[in-house]
């Protein structure tokens, strides 16, 4: 069994305050963090620790971030040996506000991981063809993204994609694909429409089936997931807890579902374990540090009564 992610590597540097600065104004923080995160790390942490064996492709900087990123992977049990350490780009930051609500907002610069070449992906044909599933997000290249649908229709092997940061696909790479994990904007972003109502994000859903994705799932924050798919629609509620930081909740999601889907969990199952997954996320702060563990998870769905 095992999961491939191909994706980013960033810093995220994290100011919590009251409320969110507005355009020209300052406010003042209550703290400020370092975490290492991004997209395609947090999923491939949510991935490992849910217990898959997982594989992580991407680039860091030749700096004090990149060095921290290859330390963290190795200590998680990854072989690091498949990370580029790029000479020419700093590994990529997020600055990230969270107010008191838990509420987020990040500007993104990926340096490093835009760099990443997609032509490597051709040297890894045989890990992929080996891998049962492969995730990536859009925090890389879109060239990234294609050539990985490319290998993984060639092969055969289930392609999962987290259209985020919010960008349209190409109707190559929603042809055949396996699972689409949007939230309601990136949903919109691909069908050029704004969604907002339950029956509108299965529509959307739907639009997307039509275009040859086997399986959408809308991820909707406190108002839990969608499953869309040629059997049906299935809603999977959230817990109710208290969250301190929702940064990585959605890829706490994508990388623990891909990772019990590797394991052999159906859909609707493996959506309930990582709604359990993105529960445990929130209540810690960071991307990386706040992934649960599997026995935290399922001492939580014990105790939850699921
Ligand atoms: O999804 C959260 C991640 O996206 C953060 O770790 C941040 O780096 C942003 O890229």
């Amino acid at each position: 069994m095992s999961v491939i992610v191909v994706g980013s590597f960033i810093t995220d540097c994290i100011a919590t305050c009251k409320v969110a600065p507005k355009g020209g104004e300052t406010v003042r923080g209550l703290s400020f963090n370092t975490y290492l995160g991004g997209k395609g790390a947090n999923q491939a942490v949510a991935s490992i620790r849910m217990g898959s064996d997982t594989l992580m492709l991407g680039a860091v900087g030749d700096d004090n971030f990149g060095h921290a990123f290859i330390d963290c992977l190795k200590n998680e049990g990854f072989d690091t040996n498949y990370i580029v350490v790029d000479k020419k780009n700093p590994t990529g930051t997020s600055l990230v506000t969270v107010e008191e609500s838990g509420q987020n907002r990040i500007v993104m610069t990926p340096g490093a991981n835009t760099a990443y070449d997609y032509n490597l992906l051709k040297n890894y044909e045989n890990e992929i063809k080996n891998a049962n599933c492969v995730v990536t997000q859009c925090e890389t290249t879109l060239d990234v993204v294609v050539e990985l649908s490319r290998l993984c229709k060639k092969h055969n092997v289930k392609y999962i994609v987290n259209p985020a940061p919010a960008l349209k696909l190409p109707d190559e790479v929603l042809d055949g694909l396996f699972l689409l994990t949007p939230n309601e904007n990136e949903l919109g972003i691909q069908i050029a429409k704004n969604p907002e109502t339950l029956d509108e994000y299965i529509a959307g859903a739907k639009e997307m089936l039509k275009k040859g994705v086997k399986n959408v799932i809308v991820t909707l924050g406190v108002n839990g997931s969608l499953l869309v798919n040629n059997d049906g629609t299935c809603h999977i509620p959230s817990f109710k807890v208290k969250a301190v930081d929702t940064l990585g909740a959605g890829d706490s999601f994508t990388g623990s579902l891909s990772a019990m889907i590797d394991q052999g969990y159906s859909i609707i199952d493996a959506m309930k374990i990582a709604t359990a997954v993105a529960a445990l996320e929130v209540q810690k702060p960071g991307g990386i540090p706040a992934m649960p563990y599997k026995e935290e998870v399922f001492k939580f769905l014990e105790k939850a009564g699921k």
